[in-house]
């Protein structure tokens, strides 16, 4: 049978879930795949430390370094996250003749040119189905069931923290920091969960994704990123009256104009299938010109769901599956990026006015100034002189006019606070 060495960089999170499988699955991979895998090192940061699975103390080591040059493996998996100096072991393990398997999309979105660019140039290959949507096979998906297709577009909800405090903030009515508290309790969050709730984590998947769909090198600069930090239970409740849920979203389109690639909060029409991805569920919906619309859903993070993407990429890898034809991070770029102002959308708007008369026809007046018209408006709990909330859906307007026209009305005296701005997905 034939024998497949591992380098394993990280013993955390996925680093444990890949060990669980290889130890305790080995008979089973044995039997699907033909290959026997051995783990023949395992980098940590510390040796020490108390973990999910007990490992001989033999197999661990500090340096990660030689783990990566070592020998006697034939590949190396990266699970040690973050740039550097993750990109440092995997550039080594791919000049030492190791073919590489990593779960990093900040590298790859930050790196992926450079990174395939020395795996094509030393002949070695580098798999990352774990990189987007955990134990969802999007990447296989896209390359190769998908590969008669010319995509379209790509929706998806990548990030299972925000989904996960939208979601709670939408059925349980919680403010968002109480979501947020809620999720770092129950370990959907980091301590520090910025990546994920400013939408860093979910421009790296769609950067990843967007290359891959539309066969050239999407970079992180190319994508607009909000995240979710100002959405409030106002805007949750709104947008449910006016019949939509909220959404961290990751698009990627190609229009005449150009790419557009963004991540953002968005109102989705309830009626939508993404609006019914709820929890730390991950969902991707890619429109192409053979199969339609088609979604891939299921658990975009967590130890087992990673792990077991992880190891398929290891499966694939030792089956001697040849590297695509097409590596979009080693195309030549031709994309246009279409610029954020000259994107058509509807949008949300929530302003904090003082109630008073003419409130209303002077900020509906400034947006027909700036060519923006309004398709629907709520304005509750009347008190003349109180700040109240003062709802518009717009119907589509160029983002450039929108966002001047917001400027603008933030100037009048009885506006209280910043507006909000969502954009609505139809
Ligand atoms: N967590 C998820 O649900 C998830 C989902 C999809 C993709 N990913 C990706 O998978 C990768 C791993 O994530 P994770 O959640 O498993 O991270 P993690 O729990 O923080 O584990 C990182 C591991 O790397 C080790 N490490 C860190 N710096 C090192 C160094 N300089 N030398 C040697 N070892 C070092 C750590 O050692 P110690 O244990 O000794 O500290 C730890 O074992 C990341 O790229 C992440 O983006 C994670």
């Amino acid at each position: 049978m034939k024998k497949i060495k591992i380098g394993l960089l990280g013993l955390g999170q996925i680093g444990s879930g890949v060990y669980r499988i290889l130890t305790r699955k080995k008979s089973l991979l044995q039997k699907k795949s033909g290959v026997s895998f051995e783990i023949e090192k395992i980098a940590v940061k510390s040796p020490g430390k108390k973990r999910a699975v007990s490992v001989p103390s033999k197999l661990l080591t500090r340096d990660a370094m030689s783990v990566a040059k070592n020998g006697r493996a034939d590949c190396v998996i990266e699970l040690v996250g973050g740039v550097r100096p993750a990109k440092d072991f995997v550039l080594a393990a791919l000049k030492s003749g190791k073919d590489v398997i990593t779960a990093n999309k900040a590298l790859l979105a930050e790196c992926g040119e450079e990174i395939f660019k020395i795996a094509s140039r030393y002949g070695r290959r580098v798999f990352f189905e774990a990189s987007v949507g955990g134990g969802i096979p999007v990447i296989k998906a896209l390359r190769e069931g998908l590969v008669a297709n010319e995509i379209q577009s790509v929706l998806g909800i990548i990030n299972g923290t925000s989904n996960y405090i939208l979601t709670r903030m939408t059925h349980d009515y919680l403010e968002f920091g109480q979501a947020l508290a809620q999720a770092q309790r129950e370990g959907y969050a980091e301590p520090d969960p910025s990546l994920d709730i400013d939408g860093i984590d979910s421009a790296h998947k769609l950067a990843i994704l967007a290359s891959l769909a539309f066969e050239e090198p999407v970079r992180l600069r190319d994508i607009a990123c909000e995240g979710i930090r100002a959405i409030d239970q106002n805007d949750i409740s709104f947008a449910n009256q006016f019949g939509y849920s909220i959404k961290l979203l990751a698009i990627a389109k190609k229009t005449a104009e150009g790419l557009e690639a963004r991540v953002q909060p968005t109102l989705l029409s309830k009626d939508h299938i993404l609006s019914k991805v709820d929890g730390a569920y991950n969902a991707i919906l890619f429109r192409a010109d053979e199969v339609g619309d088609m979604l891939l859903y299921g658990k975009g993070a967590g130890s087992k769901p990673t792990a077991s993407a992880v190891v398929s990429d290891l499966v694939d890898m030792a089956q001697g599956r040849p590297d695509k034809k097409t590596n979009p991070w080693l195309t030549k770029r031709r994309l246009k990026i279409k610029s954020g102002s000259s994107i058509q959308s509807r949008y949300y708007l929530r302003f904090s006015v003082i109630d008073k008369p003419k409130v209303l026809a002077r900020i509906s007046g400034i947006l027909g100034d700036h060519g923006v018209s309004i398709s629907d408006v709520i304005q509750t709990e009347r008190k003349v002189g109180n700040v109240v909330p003062l709802i518009m859906l717009t119907h589509h307007a160029g983002e450039g006019a929108v966002q001047d026209a917001v400027k603008t009305i933030d100037r009048l005296p009885v506006i209280k606070g910043k507006s909000h701005r969502i954009r609505i997905e139809d």
